[in-house]
């Protein structure tokens, strides 16, 4: 059976690729990433970062399970004359072992699987790094969404029904698109607080360096609206 994000449209998906330059800028600086460095972009979606990533120079390798987003993604890199690897995978089996100067989990991407799935697949990240690599995962700040929680938002053509569930410390989210509500479009997704999120890179052998708030490179502070964890393998 398919899951929630295979039944939604791209457009529902994804900003414009060129909302895609600034967020870049941001993932190269604090990845510390130079032309020839080698990154893996995980879910990499329709390579929309990755695409600017390699125009700074950079080698990507992009991991998605929607093959219809990874066609597309080598498409335009073979247009474009870029240079990248792109695999259909599930994140859960990924298996790089001291491949990349950079890795990242990018817009809202980490925690829908299950604690220990999130946690190993932490673990796979870090061992995809080389030495002195760095890991970059974006999440929403748990503190920001349930200080200002809003039980219904609109973007366009979604209408988002969000509750709390305390007890697995996960947002849940019905979806109505267009009018119609369908069970499978209902997302579970674990958000982890600063501490917790430092124990899993921890737990995967990395130090926690930065935490930023936004994608503007803010400091993260408990009304961020977003949890950005950097950190080393040292
Ligand atoms: C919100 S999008 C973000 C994509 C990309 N990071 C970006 O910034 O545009 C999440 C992506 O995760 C992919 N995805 C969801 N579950 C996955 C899984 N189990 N394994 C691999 N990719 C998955 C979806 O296909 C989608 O492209």
């Amino acid at each position: 059976m398919k899951q929630w994000f295979e039944t939604l449209d791209d457009d529902i998906w994804f900003p414009s690729d060129e909302a895609g330059v600034q967020e870049v800028g941001f993932i190269r600086r604090v990845l510390r990433l130079r032309r020839g460095h080698q990154v893996l972009d995980a879910p990499c979606g329709a390579g929309r970062i990755a695409v600017h990533l390699a125009k700074a120079g950079c080698c990507v390798t992009g991991v998605d399970r929607n093959k219809r987003f990874i066609d597309s993604a080598g498409a335009q890199f073979q247009r474009e004359r870029l240079t990248g690897t792109f695999a259909v995978n599930d994140l859960r089996q990924i298996d790089f072992s001291a491949a990349f100067h950079g890795v990242f989990s990018w817009f809202a991407s980490f925690g829908y699987f299950s604690d220990s799935e999130n946690a190993d697949l932490l673990q796979r990240y870090a061992r995809a790094l080389r030495r002195g690599g760095r890991l970059l995962i974006d999440q929403p700040n748990r503190e920001h969404i349930l200080r200002n929680f809003e039980r219904v938002q609109v973007e366009g053509r979604v209408i988002m029904r969000g509750r709390w569930d305390q007890k697995a410390q996960r947002l849940i989210v019905r979806r109505v698109i267009d009018g119609t509500q369908d069970p499978r479009n209902t997302s579970s997704m674990r958000l982890y607080t600063p501490r917790q999120m430092q124990a899993l890179y921890e737990q995967a052998g990395l130090v926690l360096e930065d935490r930023y708030g936004s994608e503007e490179g803010d400091r993260y502070t408990r009304s961020s609206p977003h949890m950005i964890s950097v950190g080393r393998k040292p």
